[in-house]
């Protein structure tokens, strides 16, 4: 069994096709990377995993359980994602954004005002996310009045707020400063070894950094999947790349 199973995934909006006949394996652990020039399909790709978006045909597998059209399924399969925009309540506080996180995939969510217990717990999971992505200092903190580098950290502890085994993560590095994706890279090597990741990223310093094996997107197609090396070498992925007239704009 593996932690994602994509088998011949097709989104089309209208009479354009975005995803196309899209297949893919993510084994349990794997740090994995899906680039791709812009408007390639990562994003919707994504939201297809997600059940956000519904394929035209296809099927998803997460964890050996079919995702396609079971949103329940995948709300409880322990996969959660963090978006290439910021999610978050500006004027709520950290520990208040996470803390909803954790409130929304806590198991008693619905006679949640009951439980005494469960709130402690919700608390401790959303403490637990801060302090991973480094936000613990600032727990009382509006997000509006975070740093740019601490926004894109927020970002990514409200995904892991459903403390997921399958985080997908949307450029989250996307705008920040040298320094602040220096300590993105840190945090995100430093969460637990079984944790399988799915990262869209453009910046490939931070792909090399964190993900062993790559996966290059075209049109919505696997142009090629391989390690740093092997993508690097691989002449259709440099065609793609170097070659005019590739991205949708
Ligand atoms: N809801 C939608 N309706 C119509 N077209 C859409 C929709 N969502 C995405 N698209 C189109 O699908 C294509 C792929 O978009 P997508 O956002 O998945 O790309 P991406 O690889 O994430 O790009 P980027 O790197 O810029 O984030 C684009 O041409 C986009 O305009
Ligand atoms: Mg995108």
């Amino acid at each position: 069994m593996n932690a994602l199973e994509v088998k011949n995934l097709r989104k089309s909006f209208g009479g354009l096709e975005v995803i196309s006949d899209l297949n893919l394996v993510v084994p349990f652990g794997q740090r994995r990377a899906v680039i791709g020039p812009n408007g390639a399909g990562k994003t919707t790709f994504f939201n297809l995993i997600t059940g956000w978006t519904p394929p035209t045909s296809g099927d998803v597998w997460i964890e050996g359980q079919r995702a396609v059209g079971r949103p329940e399924k995948i709300a409880r399969s322990g996969l959660s994602r963090s978006f290439q925009r910021n999610m978050f309540l500006e004027d709520l506080t950290v520990l208040e954004n996470l803390r909803i996180a954790c409130q929304a995939s806590h198991p008693c969510r619905r006679v949640f005002w009951r439980s005494t217990s469960a709130f402690g717990e919700v608390l401790e999971r959303a403490r637990m996310s801060a302090e991973r992505m480094n936000l613990a200092d600032c727990l009382e903190t509006k997000a509006k009045h975070l740093s740019y580098g601490q926004r894109r950290q927020l970002e990514v502890a409200i995904a892991l707020c459903a403390e997921p085994k399958i985080l997908l993560m949307d450029e989250p590095a996307a705008g920040t400063s040298p320094s602040e994706r220096e300590r993105l890279i840190n945090l995100i090597n430093e969460l637990p070894k079984d944790l399988t990741i799915l990262l869209v990223e453009h910046d490939m310093d931070v792909v090399f950094a964190i993900c062993e094996v790559i996966t290059v997107l075209s049109y919505g197609k696997v142009l090629a999947t391989g390690t740093r090396e092997q993508i690097q070498q691989d002449p259709v992925v440099i065609e793609a790349y170097l070659g005019c007239g590739h991205a949708r704009g």
